[in-house]
């Protein structure tokens, strides 16, 4: 929230109209809803927006590819938080979403996000991390590949099932794929945005362990 203070709610007017990119169940698209914004957030996981639609439904939601984001509109301007663009796993992909970011803006637009850098990834994170409730049991560590820039968080939890106290246990896989700076800022410009500017979490604000290897970037049509 810090950064986004400094490099995204302090450009844009009261009301204004924003995209909220890749808005999972929707943590950040509260915030939007609460400051007055007119929000819509758009995800690839039905699952995720379903949840979003129930927690915010005055905001309008849309289950849609970032790479073949199709909403024809123009927006004040396009947000996409907490690494979500790490999860385009191709730098031909990663160019697509910015050439639709760039299409769904107005002329005087905004576009922010933030990315993990390699630092981020470096950090030892093979260990098991445990969560723990009396009916949930979450476990998460991770790893990264330098040579193919990858990383693959495993994910596994433990719920009780209310009716036989037994319980079902779940697993997943999320990939993310690492992009150097220089090649993100390239990648922006070749999509015909101006004014590409990158700023660490830390220059931007933000104090917690979880900007670590953060990079927040801004770009205009
Ligand atoms: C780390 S979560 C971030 C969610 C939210 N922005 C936040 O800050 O809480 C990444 C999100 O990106 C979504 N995502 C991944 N690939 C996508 C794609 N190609 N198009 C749209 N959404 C995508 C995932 O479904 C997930 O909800």
């Amino acid at each position: 929230m810090p950064a986004l203070e400094s490099l995204f709610f302090s450009r844009l007017g009261h009301g204004a109209t924003v995209l909220d990119l890749c808005c999972g169940s929707g943590h950040v698209t509260k915030e939007l809803v609460a400051r007055g914004y007119r929000v819509t957030g758009v995800d690839l996981s039905t699952a995720l927006i379903e949840q979003a639609r129930v927690a915010l439904p005055t905001a309008e939601f849309v289950v849609q590819d970032a790479r073949e984001l199709h909403l024809g509109l123009q927006y004040d301007a396009v947000l996409s938080t907490f690494d979500s663009l790490n999860h385009i796993l191709t730098l031909d992909h990663l160019r697509q979403v910015f050439a639709r970011v760039r299409a769904h803006l107005k002329s005087e637009g905004l576009f922010v996000f933030d990315m993990n850098s390699e630092a981020a990834y470096f950090a030892d994170l093979r260990q098991w991390t445990a969560t723990v409730s009396a009916n949930d049991v979450g476990l998460v560590r991770g790893t990264y590949e330098a040579s193919t820039k990858t990383a693959r968080t495993e994910l596994l939890w433990f719920q009780k099932q209310d009716h036989t106290g037994l319980w079902s246990k779940s697993e997943s896989i999320v990939e993310q794929r690492c992009y150097p700076q220089g090649e993100i800022l390239t990648a922006l410009l070749e999509s015909g945005f101006t004014n590409v500017e990158a700023i660490s979490a830390e220059d931007a604000g933000v104090t917690s362990d979880l900007g670590f290897g953060r990079i927040f970037y801004s770009a205009r049509p």
